[in-house]
């Protein structure tokens, strides 16, 4: 009997997982690092604040005797991504998954937004997602394996609420739209595409650390009665980017203790 089904490709033992804005030490991009490295990824973290990547690559490879390295690049600038995953390839096991998390936040007002200032959020949030995937996928391609898994928001459903506004908004809507796309052409490569939409977190991100006042005012609508941790989004994570996880694609995980329908 023929078949026309394509087999999926194994996931190689020795294989990386590409993380950005993971130097962060209390954000959700570290803690999903560190989570993969305790799965036996191997880790390289891409972020802006060159030194602290290193530092927390250095920290996982420590505590998980994993290979990881921490490379500096801005993710809005398209050399400067082409430099970081040219390096992550020539030293680490091949690239099995993507988390795009880094990202900037803005509480300024729509009316008195400003065209640089929105382009700022645009350019971080949704053409850096794109100029990452895109260098990242040419590998994946070609071995006809990859997770994508990029960070929406439910910012981007109840149009803010938690701390930014519209044009964090637009833009973390936008990764919807985005991985919906992708995962359109992605599949007949052995890819997948989702995305998770988090809820308010307790990270810098947030404009700082939460008070316990700004805590209890986020959790008031939410089902569980708290705001997210790191824990929470990196267990989700974790497992979209697995190898169980093969068959989900095109989707928009909620992760908001219930908030999308309160
Ligand atoms: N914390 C929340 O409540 C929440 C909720 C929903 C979605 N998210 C999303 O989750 C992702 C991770 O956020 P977080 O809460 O961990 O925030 P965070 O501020 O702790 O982490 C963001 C990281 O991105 C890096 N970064 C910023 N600009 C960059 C650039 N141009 N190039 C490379 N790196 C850059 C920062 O240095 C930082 O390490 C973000 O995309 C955010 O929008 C967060």
């Amino acid at each position: 009997m023929t078949t026309t089904e394509t087999l999926p490709t194994p996931f190689p033992t020795e294989r990386t997982v590409v993380v950005t804005g993971a130097a962060s030490v209390r954000g959700i991009g570290r803690a999903t690092a560190d989570r993969l490295a305790g799965l036996g990824w191997s880790v390289a973290i891409v972020d802006i604040n060159a030194e602290a990547a290193r530092a927390a690559a250095a920290d996982i490879a420590l505590r998980h005797s994993v290979p990881a390295i921490g490379v500096g690049a801005d993710i809005a600038s398209e050399a400067s991504v082409d430099a970081a995953v040219a390096q992550i390839e020539t030293s680490l096991a091949p690239i099995v998954a993507l988390v795009n998390l880094a990202g900037i936040s803005s509480p300024t007002e729509f009316m008195d937004e400003t065209v640089a200032g929105w382009e700022r959020i645009f350019s971080v949030n949704m053409t850096g997602t794109f100029i990452v995937t895109q260098r990242v996928l040419r590998g994946m391609i070609q071995r006809r394996l990859g997770r994508i898994v990029s960070a929406s928001s439910i910012s981007a459903q109840r149009g803010g609420g938690t701390f930014s506004k519209v044009a964090y908004s637009a833009s973390k809507a936008g990764i919807i739209g985005f991985t919906r796309g992708l995962a359109r052409e992605m599949g007949q490569h052995g890819i997948t595409v989702n995305c998770v939409s988090p809820g308010p977190v307790d990270t810098d991100i947030m404009g700082g650390t939460l008070t316990d006042e700004r805590k209890n005012d986020l959790s008031a609508d939410t089902l569980m009665g708290r705001v997210g941790t790191v824990t929470d989004i990196a267990a989700l994570i974790a497992f979209l980017v697995g190898e169980d996880a093969g068959y989900i694609t095109a989707a928009t995980y909620d992760i908001n203790g219930g908030l999308q329908i309160s």
